[in-house]
């Protein structure tokens, strides 16, 4: 098997031009010839060649390679260190996210269908990763999460350090969005104008959906000597694609009633009044006259009416203004629940804080979990949960690739176990060291990744006990509904109560004792119920994840012989390496794991006993939606029964160690694409 790392390569523009214009590609090369003819005058010319409108910055193309190059790295699972990891399908990962996003590329490509994060700010007092351009895996490797380095203002490159940072980990974020999918980036005054111009190069200006506005602090910051108090951060908003869509605020339909049983059905006083004076509408201003009493309403004076007097006539003979009872009242419009073209409005870029919490919520919500301040200024859970509703269905996937304490993770599976949704997420996180007197260090967290883990473990534990409380309510409840129904039979026996009384007509008054008690039972049955319901919605929810870690391939990299080889010394380098390429240390967990990444499995899928194989021991991991997949045998030896039962299993690749079948067994079946060797 080819060893194939991921990374955005050309591949997908390559890919994007042959759809639109085949031609250009020749033999998988572009011709830029005629692609420049193609474009006609749409070409720059030499003035604007010169001098380019757009976001520039020092390092913006080595930025750009670095989003091309491919990495060398793997995901290796954190075995025990997630919760019901066979089943879960939520993944924390653990790592530089550059890189990390890389080895997602080709098994989430296009799947994730909304993206949260929230980086470094760049206030001048943060840390920003520092990625190396000629080995960033190494680097990450080499520093154990140490990479971070402080930006300050006058570092000379403050911004372009802080773009160079962003520019690449965006670019393969926009691979991994679904086509309907969207993406919400936390910033502040510090670098908004520089990430909207980012974001409009990389997600296209015409994918900006909004600015969201979140006022964070609740009272004003008097450390400022100018007297102005920032209270507010932003939420930059951008889609896939035209085919983003927001589930939207509902419309309070709770104003349509129907007190006098109009057969066209609810309906509500609507104000007729306009907006505009006589001189700026002057068909809009006239007398409303009532045909029943010869009423005349003037209009008022500085708004005239909302329709004309045409439409109102109309209205009147239809039957939809409704005259007032008074002199001194208002017509107004009788409007139908039925006439609604819609029942929901668009989703406030303004997001109401005491909805969504403050800032002081967010540190609110991870001491309720972990017990103290251990992150500093997390992001309230509603603030997150009010985004997730917004933008996703109950299967999609969240991704968070700036994952700090792992409010996301909580604010996934919470709403999951109130909604009974199955969303799930993907969370990624360096290991950056806590400060040493923190309390989070005196916690026993050394790093932030095991502040995230353990804040998701605990979510899951805190929904358990829930679970387990409403068990035990329900059953307590179940008893007292028991002993109010032997209430009312001891009643109805005693009082000789005729209940088929009640059945027959619904006019006959029953005994107070008896209403009494039946409505207890009600809402003792309702109380049932809602437990229920809840106890079913946690049944449903993902009570897990799956731990990874960013971690070199389990394959020994292709060594060529050093100098000029001769032909003899390639050819005993080319045998080696066609003998076994894994690391002596290699795992089942771990190979498994890079296997699905090279061939764009996703990580959730459950590896398998494949029980049909009974000479050798086989894995087996299966799509459910594709129904293909792998088989992985990492046996020294296949049996000949082993590729005898292979025939069965065609919509699988087999994969094996290359010293462990034959030449024969090879050429036989490689022809047919069901074996690749490691
Ligand atoms: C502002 S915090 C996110 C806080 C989070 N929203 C919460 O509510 O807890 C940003 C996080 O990104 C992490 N980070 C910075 N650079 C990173 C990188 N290259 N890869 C992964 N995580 C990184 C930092 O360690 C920090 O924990």
């Amino acid at each position: 098997m080819p060893l194939e790392a991921h990374g955005l390569g050309n591949q997908p523009l390559i890919e994007g031009l042959k759809q639109l214009a085949p031609e250009v590609i020749k033999d998988g090369k572009i011709d830029f010839e005629l692609l420049r003819e193609l474009f006609g005058d749409q070409t720059l010319d030499d003035e604007e060649k010169a001098e380019p409108w757009g976001l520039n910055w020092t390092g913006k193309s080595q930025a750009r390679k670095l989003a091309m190059a491919r990495t060398k790295g793997t995901l290796r699972p954190l075995v025990g260190e997630g919760v019901n990891e066979a089943s879960s399908q939520n993944l924390f990962i653990q790592g530089d996210n550059l890189e990390v996003l890389k080895t997602l590329q080709k098994s989430y490509l296009g799947k994730i269908k909304m993206i949260y994060i929230d980086p470094p700010y760049n206030t001048g007092n943060d840390f920003v990763y520092e990625d190396d351009f000629r080995d960033n895996l190494s680097h990450y490797i080499d520093k154990a999460g140490k990479n971070l380095h402080s930006n300050k203002k006058d570092s000379g490159r403050f911004h372009a350090t802080w773009l160079n940072f962003m520019y690449p980990r965006l670019k393969i974020a926009k691979s991994l969005l679904k086509d309907d999918g969207a993406i919400f980036v936390s910033i502040d005054d510090h670098e908004v104008h520089n990430l909207r111009a980012l974001m409009n190069e990389i997600f296209g200006e015409e994918n900006f959906m909004g600015i969201l506005l979140w006022k964070r602090r609740q009272n004003a910051d008097n450390r400022n000597q100018s007297n102005v108090s920032s209270d507010h951060e932003y939420l930059l908003l951008y889609s896939k694609s035209e085919n983003t869509k927001f589930l939207g605020k509902s419309i309070d339909l709770s104003k349509y009633k129907n007190p006098d049983n109009d057969p066209r059905g609810p309906w509500a006083s609507i104000d007729l009044s306009g907006l505009a004076t006589k001189d700026q509408r002057p068909n809009l201003h006239y007398d409303i006259v009532d045909p029943k009493t010869n009423l005349s309403y003037p209009p008022n004076p500085n708004r005239g009416w909302s329709k004309s007097k045409e439409n109102v006539l109309k209205m009147i003979e239809e039957g939809r203004i409704l005259f007032p009872k008074k002199v001194t009242g208002r017509p107004r419009e009788k409007k139908f629940l039925s006439n609604l073209n819609q029942t929901v409005t668009g989703f406030s870029t303004w997001l109401e804080s005491d909805n969504v919490g403050f800032t002081t919520n967010g540190t609110r919500d991870i001491a309720e979990v972990m017990g103290g301040k251990i992150f500093n200024f997390p992001k309230p859970v509603k603030l997150i949960q009010t985004l997730i509703k917004q933008a996703t269905t109950s299967q999609d996937i969240i991704l968070d690739f700036f994952a700090g304490s792992a409010t996301t993770a909580q604010a996934v599976t919470e709403l999951n176990k109130e909604d009974g949704g199955n969303r799930k997420f993907i969370l990624v996180q360096l290991e950056e060291e806590t400060p040493p007197k923190s309390e989070a260090r005196k916690a026993g967290y050394e790093h932030i990744a095991q502040i995230s883990k353990d804040r998701i473990r605990k979510v899951i534990e805190k929904i358990q006990t829930e679970q387990n409380s409403l068990e035990a309510e329900v059953m307590q409840l179940e008893d007292d509904l028991q002993m109010l129904k032997n209430e009312k039979d001891q009643l109805v026996a005693e009082q000789n109560i005729d209940l088929t009384l009640f059945d027959n007509d619904a006019n006959a008054t029953k005994p107070k004792a008896l209403q009494k008690l039946e409505d207890k039972l009600a809402q003792q049955s309702t109380a049932i119920e809602d437990c229920r319901q809840k106890i079913a919605h946690i049944a449903q929810t993902d009570l897990g994840f799956k731990a990874f870690q960013l971690a070199q391939s389990n394959f020994k990299e292709w060594q060529a012989p050093q100098g000029t080889p001769d032909a003899q010394q390639l050819g005993l380098a080319f045998e080696e390496a066609a003998d076994t390429r894994l690391e002596a240390s290699f795992s089942k967990e771990n190979i498994i794991a890079e296997i699905l990444l090279q061939k764009g499995f996703t990580l959730d899928l459950p590896t398998m006993h494949a029980a049909q194989f009974d000479k050798n021991t086989v894995w087996q991991v299966t799509d459910p939606a594709s129904g293909k997949g792998v088989l992985v045998c990492l046996d020294e030896q296949m049996h000949p029964n082993t590729a005898q039962q292979l025939r069965q299993v065609v919509e699988h690749t087999f994969i094996c160690r290359g010293e462990a079948i034959s030449d024969q067994i090879k050429l036989q079946f490689s022809d047919a694409g069901l074996i690749e060797t490691i």
